[in-house]
C-alpha cells in the first residue's frame, strides 16, 4: 500500500515553514494536529458569507448557518457510524464531553457507595471529572491497573467490576503511552454487568477507524483539534437511551422547551445538551476536517503512520541512554521517552532549536508518571503527514542532546 505523503503535506500549509532556520518537524500531534487548507478555506468562507446564529432565526443567514452546522453533525455521525445524528452532541472538546457525561449521567445515576472505574493510564480529563463527581455523590474511584509495558491488566479489570460499579471510564488510546486499549472487549465485559462505558477517544479518532456501534460504546468523546479540525470543536457521542435519561449539563438558551418561573422543561436531543450559542464556525470546520479525511486514502494513511511509529520506536530505542516509556504491543502515534537523567524540558528546548516540536512534561497524566517513577517524559507524536526525515531529524537531535550533556 503506498501513501503519497508529499502530496498530503502540501494540504497543510503550516508544515512548509522553517523554524530556527531548519525545516519544521512537527511531532506534537497528540497535543494538537495541524489543519489542512480545506478546513481553513471552509472556515473563512463561513465567516465571509454565512455567519449568523443557529436555530434562532428565520432569515437567510441564520438558515445557512444552521444547515451548515447540522450538516457537520451528520458528517460526524457518518464518520463514527453513530445510529443517529442527535446522538452526536457538539462540545468544545473531549474534556467538555467527559464533563458532560460525569455531570449529566453522574448526578442522576451515581449515589453514595457506588464505584467508578478509571484506568491507571487516563488523561486528567478522564480522572478529575469523575473524582469531582465521586466527592459530591459519596462514590468511590477504583483504578484499573496496568503492567510495565503499559497494557491494562484485564483480569484485574474484570475482578473490579461488581454490582456497585456504575461507570467505566477508559481511554481508547493513551495520550502518554500510545497504548491501544482493548475497549471493545472491555465494553462487552462491562455490559454483562449492565455497566455503561465512557471512552476517551481523543487519541484514537485521528489514527484509526472508529465505529461506535461496533464498539458498542455508551459514550465516546473526542476533540476536533486533534483530528485536523479547529480548536473549540468536539463531540460527545452517547447512546440516545442514556442521553434521554440524563440531566442537562448546562442551562440556558436553546436547551429548553418551555420556561416559566415555576418550571422549565427541556428540549429533546441534541439541543438539551447544547445550551447557549455553540462554536458554530469550529464545528463547521470539524465537518470540513471529516471531508478532508474522507478525501484521502485513509486506510493507507493510517497504515503508513503505523510504519512510521515502528520506525521511530526502532530509531529512538537504538540510542544508548534512551528509555521508551510505554512498550505495549498495540500502540498508536505516540513514542514517550526519557534520556538518561536529562530533564525532558531540556530535551524539548534543545530539539526546538533544530525546528523539532515535541511535547515534554507529564502530558496531563500524572498517575502514569508516578507509575514509571519519572517526573516527566519527552513525547513525539505522529500524524500521517510526518515523514522518515522527521524521525531521522528527531533521532539525530536526541543523540546531540546526549552529547551536549555528556
Ligand atoms: N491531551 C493533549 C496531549 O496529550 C493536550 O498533549
Amino acid at each position: 500500500m503506498t501513501f503519497e505523503v508529499e502530496k498530503v503535506r502540501h494540504d497543510f500549509p503550516v508544515l512548509s515553514q522553517t523554524v530556527n532556520g531548519k525545516p519544521l518537524r512537527y511531532l506534537d500531534n497528540a497535543a494538537s494536529a495541524q489543519v489542512p487548507n480545506l478546513v481553513i478555506e471552509r472556515g473563512s468562507e463561513y465567516l465571509r458569507k454565512e455567519h449568523s446564529n443557529v436555530h434562532r432565526g428565520v432569515h437567510y443567514l441564520s438558515q445557512k448557518a444552521t444547515s451548515a452546522y447540522e450538516a457537520a453533525r451528520e458528517k460526524v455521525r457518518k464518520f463514527i457510524n453513530a445510529g443517529e445524528a442527535k446522538e452526536c452532541i457538539f462540545v468544545r472538546g473531549c474534556t467538555e464531553g467527559i464533563n458532560l457525561v460525569a455531570s449529566g449521567y453522574g448526578r442522576k445515576f451515581i449515589n453514595e457507595g457506588d464505584e467508578i472505574l478509571v484506568s491507571q493510564m487516563e488523561h486528567h480529563s478522564n480522572i478529575v471529572p469523575w473524582q469531582m463527581l465521586a466527592e459530591e455523590r459519596g462514590a468511590k474511584i477504583r483504578v484499573i491497573p496496568m503492567n510495565e509495558a503499559g497494557d491494562l491488566i484485564i483480569d484485574e479489570y474484570v475482578n473490579l467490576l461488581n454490582e456497585r460499579t456504575k461507570m467505566v471510564a477508559v481511554s481508547h488510546v493513551s495520550n502518554a503511552l500510545g497504548t491501544i486499549n482493548p475497549v471493545k472487549e472491555m465494553i462487552e465485559t462491562a455490559h454483562k454487568f449492565g455497566i455503561p462505558v465512557c471512552v476517551d477517544g481523543a487519541q484514537a479518532v485521528p489514527h484509526m477507524r472508529v465505529d461506535v456501534r461496533d464498539l458498542d460504546a455508551d459514550f465516546f468523546a473526542f476533540s476536533g483539534h486533534k483530528m485536523f479540525g479547529p480548536t473549540g470543536s468536539g463531540v460527545i457521542y452517547g447512546k440516545k437511551e442514556w442521553l434521554e435519561k440524563m440531566l442537562p449539563y448546562q442551562g440556558g438558551g436553546s436547551m429548553i422547551r418551555t420556561v416559566s418561573f415555576e418550571k422549565t422543561t427541556y428540549a429533546g436531543l441534541p439541543e438539551k445538551f447544547e445550551a447557549g450559542t455553540p462554536a458554530i464556525a469550529s464545528q463547521i470546520g470539524l465537518g470540513a476536517a471529516i471531508d478532508y479525511l474522507n478525501s484521502i486514502d485513509l486506510d493507507a494513511a493510517f497504515a503508513y503512520e503505523h510504519e512510521l511509529l515502528e520506525y521511530a520506536t526502532e530509531r529512538l530505542g537504538a540510542i544508548e541512554g534512551v528509555r521508551i516509556i510505554g512498550t505495549a504491543k498495540n500502540k498508536a502515534s505516540v513514542v514517550s521517552f526519557t534520556v538518561k537523567d536529562i530533564h525532558p524540558h531540556d530535551i524539548g528546548t534543545i530539539l526546538d532549536q533544530d525546528g523539532i516540536a515535541i511535547r515534554a512534561g507529564h502530558h496531563c497524566a500524572q498517575p502514569v508518571m508516578q507509575f514509571y517513577d519519572v517526573p516527566a517524559t519527552a513525547r513525539a507524536s505522529l500524524a500521517f503527514y510526518n515523514t522518515k526525515a522527521d524521525v531521522d531529524a528527531l533521532a539525530d537531535a536526541v543523540t546531540k542532546v546526549i552529547a551536549v550533556f555528556a
